[in-house]
């Protein structure tokens, strides 16, 4: 496995590969990684002939008063974890390889990223779509791995494929999750003992919400009652949303007809979490 920290040299990798008619997978990453990472890494494995994985912890998309201080920097043992998988070429540039000088050109999606996270948290998917266009450009991978944990990111990212023509196929990956039902993420390393216990509920609340749904359930306010009851249980966890949008648009719904995702953010401490669910889940 090689680790390439040059757009130039990132570039002649994956030309070289496609004059050999490679098709070429791509997992961006933030670093941190654990076995959600490690399932997008294995589905572009299998789906593709190389794999590139990309390690750049984007500062453009952390808000002043967020986590980037604190977000794990290992590159070492990120490169093992990857390898240990099966990837070709671990793409890991510095800040200034990526931003030489001021940023003056910025990639948005509009309404998608209005409610759920971007109500919450200012410009942050803003420094998302341009990192992954900029990273899509770079690479100019087939198909690139997105999570489903992140479903505003991933319905955003989709959009912003499509209204630009970027040639590459996005290909959702289902959520990892550990035994007791909690998303994997690198900030669940952040939690007290204490909090990882109450974590377990922003699942049981999702899966309170599934029930429902599962049931005929129609109407959002009853869904979310369900998923707050059951957060109602663990005070030391703090909603910050609970949320019934159509699963394409992200916009709220009023009543359920097509999909739905059931999002949810809360805080434990001073941990923020996010998850969600998507009703019907189609594929
Ligand atoms: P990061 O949080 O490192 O996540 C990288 C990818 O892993 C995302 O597509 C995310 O949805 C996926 N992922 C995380 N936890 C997962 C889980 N438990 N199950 C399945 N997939 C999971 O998301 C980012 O980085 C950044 O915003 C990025 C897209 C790299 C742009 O900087």
């Amino acid at each position: 496995m090689r680790i390439i920290h040059a757009i130039d040299e990132i570039r002649s990798a994956v030309a070289a590969w496609r004059r050999e008619g490679k098709r070429v997978g791509f997992v961006p990453t933030l670093g941190g990684l654990h076995e959600g990472h490690g399932s997008l890494i294995d589905h572009s494995t299998q789906a593709c002939d190389v794999t590139v994985v990309s390690i750049f912890l984007n500062a453009l998309q952390f808000g002043a008063n967020e986590d980037l201080k604190k977000y794990p920097r290992e590159l070492d043992v990120d490169a093992a974890f990857c390898e240990e998988r099966g990837v070709d070429v671990v793409f890991a540039p510095s800040h200034t390889e990526m931003y030489p000088r001021e940023q003056r050109t910025f990639v948005e999606v509009e309404e998608l990223t209005d409610g759920l996270c971007g109500a919450f948290r200012q410009g942050h998917f803003r420094g998302v779509t341009t990192v992954v266009t900029k990273l899509l450009l770079i690479v100019l991978p087939d198909v690139a791995f997105f999570g489903e944990k992140d479903g505003q990111q991933l319905a955003v990212v989709r959009r912003m494929v499509d209204d630009l023509n970027i040639p590459v196929r996005i290909a959702a990956v289902p959520t990892v999750r550990e035994a007791d039902g909690l998303a994997m993420s690198t900030r669940n390393r952040y939690l007290q003992p204490e909090e990882r216990k109450d974590a377990a509920a922003v699942y049981q609340g999702l899966h309170a919400a599934l029930e429902q749904l599962e049931r005929g359930v129609q109407d959002p306010d009853v869904i979310k009652q369900a998923v707050r009851s059951v957060f109602a249980a663990h005070p030391r966890l703090r909603e910050q949303y609970v949320e019934v949008v159509d699963a394409e648009t992200l916009q709220p719904v009023t009543w359920i007809g097509g999909r739905v995702m059931v999002a949810v953010a809360v805080h434990l401490g001073a941990t923020r979490l996010i998850d969600n669910i998507v009703f019907p889940h189609s594929q």
